[in-house]
């Protein structure tokens, strides 16, 4: 079982249009609400392959209602708990004239103490017969900034490991404890290290506490560095599409690998398909199947040097 975790989880609603134009009226022609924020988006890739998954986090007031009901429909096991703030909305406006899309994020509500502490029991109480746990996305106001600190050290103690995936703060903390996996994107690497360089950045997350580095690069692909050695993995071609959601597919595959104890070339091949073929979809959390099946054959893997002392 992989247990996926979004703190602040959202109602992604995204509205079509056919062309997107500052200071003028538009007519939706199109609008889809759906249960969003990062976890929950690995956890539709995930159940879509057909991996058990259970979504927690936190939600609450009516939008928290709203989201929670369609990740029912959705045939996700929700294990979110419920807070009293108002859960958060994303707004995508997708242009059909030119298929860009144009996102606002709300911030998320605020978190009391003692609801961060409720959380902090609940997720323990979540761990038996989980293999790993991904920790996803930002953190709500309120909340400590040793949060996912705070769950990675109680995953590894229940003998799950662990995916982080977030940016900043929240990311440089989280190495701390050890986490088995971080997914940094390059401009996530470059924000917390100041280095340009991915592979010099991916090696100082690696000395700052995270057993494996998986930097994501759009579509120059995933440079990892692990303590069995250190791997680029190449999609074989640029796809045209929303890439928004690509890193949660990455995600995704890599928690996949690490439940089934896969060797890393394999798991980063995976990681590359699946999440390519996140690409030409354009809601997060979807993958294209036709693209994964073509790339799972085509994504080139080369090991750069030999593992690491440490
Ligand atoms: N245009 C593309 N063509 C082919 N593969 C792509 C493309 N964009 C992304 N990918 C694949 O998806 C992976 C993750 O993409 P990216 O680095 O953009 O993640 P991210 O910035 O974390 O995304 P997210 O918005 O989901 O957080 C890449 O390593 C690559 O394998
Ligand atoms: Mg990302």
């Amino acid at each position: 079982m992989i247990l996926t975790v979004t703190l602040n989880a959202a109602l992604d609603v995204t509205y079509g249009v056919d062309s997107l134009l500052p200071r003028t009226s538009h007519r939706v022609d199109s609008t889809y609400e759906r249960a969003g924020g990062k976890g929950i988006n690995v956890a539709r890739v995930l159940a879509a392959r057909g991996h058990p998954v259970a979504v927690t986090g936190l939600a609450g007031g009516p939008t928290g209602t709203v989201l929670r009901d369609e990740l029912r429909t959705a045939g996700l096991r929700d294990e979110l708990l419920p807070i009293a703030g108002d859960s958060r909305r994303t707004l995508t406006v997708v242009s059909h004239d030119d298929g860009d899309a144009t996102v606002f994020n709300e911030t998320g509500p605020q978190v009391e103490p003692a609801e961060w502490e409720s959380f902090t029991a609940h997720f323990a109480s979540l761990l038996r017969g989980v293999a790993v746990v991904v920790l996803s996305g930002s953190l709500p106001p309120g909340l400590p900034p040793d949060a996912y600190a705070t769950l990675v050290r109680t995953a590894g103690a229940a003998g799950a490991a662990t995916v982080v995936d977030t940016s900043g703060p929240a990311l440089l903390d989280a190495l701390g404890a050890g986490p088995d996996v971080v997914k940094p994107n390059a401009a996530e690497l470059t924000a917390v290290t100041g280095r340009e360089d991915v592979a010099a950045a991916a090696a100082e997350l690696r000395v700052l506490g995270a057993r494996a580095v998986v930097a994501s690069s759009g579509a120059d692909g995933l440079h990892a560095v692990t303590g069995a050695g250190t791997w680029r993995a190449v999609p074989p071609e640029q796809l045209a599409g929303n890439p928004t959601g690509a890193g949660d597919a990455c995600v995704a595959a890599l928690a996949a690998g690490l439940a089934a104890g896969a060797p890393w070339p394999e798991v980063l091949r995976e990681a590359v398909a699946l999440s390519a073929a996140a690409v030409p979809c354009p809601m997060a959390g979807d993958i294209d199947p036709g693209t994964y099946h073509r790339f799972r054959t085509t994504v080139s893997v080369e090991e750069l040097h030999a593992p690491l002392a440490h």
